[in-house]
């Protein structure tokens, strides 16, 4: 279908979906949303979130990182203690095993899901080894089967940074519903935004009212009598009334994006030497960020193509670093080729919710000009 299209200004990566309904909770919280009612959007947030995951407890917080923090603490985590993290990731997750006081060790991900690899994982275990914490990245959901029986045969916890994948399918459940604990992201750039904020999410009572406590300063029951040294990782009603809004409408954004990644893939599948987002049989990817990696036998590498792309309007990020090549966590110690690899070659394709087959097919050309598949 080429169009003639040319963008107007900078094809962007991310962009929220915002319809009337948003805006019609947003106005209610605003006007009505305080006193006797300062809480109602947040428990009907907290509430629909954790029906849609199939959770039993839902707590709405400021950010996935502190709900990835409030759900170390809950399980125990501290000093002295090791948590397995994926190289290929957010730095949230390092930098919430830090606030414990434990140390992150990272294991290499998987060449297709780009998520922990088990094998790897199970290398990892040491007499410290505490929790591990698989990572759903970009809305492929990391293989829970495999990671949860490394988990069983040593007693390990199971943290899920289910931060980028609200809406995705791991062989029928959703993710964020088959750790000990998990925690979702609303950030701007999110399948569901609210601009920043995060849930966390748990089957377990006793880790629930662990991380509530935790989130109140460490408040005694009533009152204002501290037991404890906590934390303040609260999300405000107002913003709950957006998230409660995008939450409503999840099933419609998971589609978006699985429909712009179908143009994707329609139009650049065929290329050898480029990956894109892997979908396992069973599993529903969201297709948060539509992405690519290269292999290295094309006419341009990564930098490259995303320098290329830039000059014709259209704007790209890279995959995330591996974190141990980090100054703040250099771990030199622990090769992970595969992590290096995809740091170094992956970058995520325009994917607002918004985007046109216009833009798609526009953006397609160019990533096949620049890398001589025209
Ligand atoms: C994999 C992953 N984990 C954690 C986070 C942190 O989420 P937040 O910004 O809500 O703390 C993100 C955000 O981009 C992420 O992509």
């Amino acid at each position: 279908m080429p169009t003639g299209y040319r963008p107007a200004s900078l094809i962007l990566t991310a962009g929220p979906s915002i319809t009337d309904l948003e805006v019609q909770y947003v106005t209610d919280a605003v006007q009505h949303g305080w006193n006797e009612r300062w809480n109602e959007y947040l428990v009907r947030f907290e509430t629909a979130l954790a029906e849609y995951v199939g959770v039993r407890f839902a707590m709405a917080t400021s950010s996935a990182t502190g709900a990835l923090h409030l759900g170390l603490l809950a399980l125990g985590v501290g000093p002295g203690d090791e948590v397995i993290i994926p190289g290929l990731t957010w730095v949230a997750c390092a930098s919430a095993v830090a606030y414990c006081g434990a140390k992150p060790v990272f294991v290499d991900v998987d060449r297709q899901t780009w998520t922990m690899d088990p094998a790897s994982l199970e290398a990892a275990v040491t007499p410290r080894t505490k929790a591990i914490m698989p990572v759903h990245l970009y809305g492929n959901a990391a293989d829970m089967d495999a990671i949860s029986a490394v988990a069983q045969r040593n007693g390990l916890r199971v943290i899920e940074d289910a931060a980028p994948s609200l809406g995705a399918l791991y062989r029928g459940r959703k993710t964020g519903s088959m750790g000990d604990v998990a925690a979702f992201s609303f950030q701007g750039a999110k399948i569901a935004s609210t601009g920043e904020g995060g849930m966390l999410v748990t089957n377990d009572p006793g880790i629930y009212e662990r991380a509530r406590r935790l989130n109140e300063h460490g408040r005694m029951d009533t009152g204002f009598l501290i037991g404890e040294v906590g934390f303040k990782y609260k999300m405000p009603n107002l913003v709950a009334a957006l998230g409660l809004a995008q939450l409503e409408r999840i099933e419609e954004l998971v589609a978006r994006k699985r429909r712009i990644f179908g143009w994707y893939r329609d139009r650049l599948g065929d290329i050898e030497g480029l990956q894109l987002n892997h979908e396992r049989d069973g599993d529903r990817i969201t297709a948060w960020m539509s992405s690519l990696v290269l292999d290295g036998q094309l006419a341009v590498d990564r930098d490259g193509l995303m320098a290329a792309l830039r000059e014709r309007c259209v704007d790209t990020r890279p995959f995330f670093p591996s974190i141990p090549s980090m100054p703040a966590f250099a771990d030199p110690s622990l090769p992970l080729p595969v992590t290096e690899r995809l740091a170094a070659s992956g970058l995520n394709l325009p994917s607002g919710h918004d985007l046109t087959e216009e833009q798609v097919d526009y953006i397609a050309r160019a990533v096949r000009e620049v890398i001589g598949a025209a």
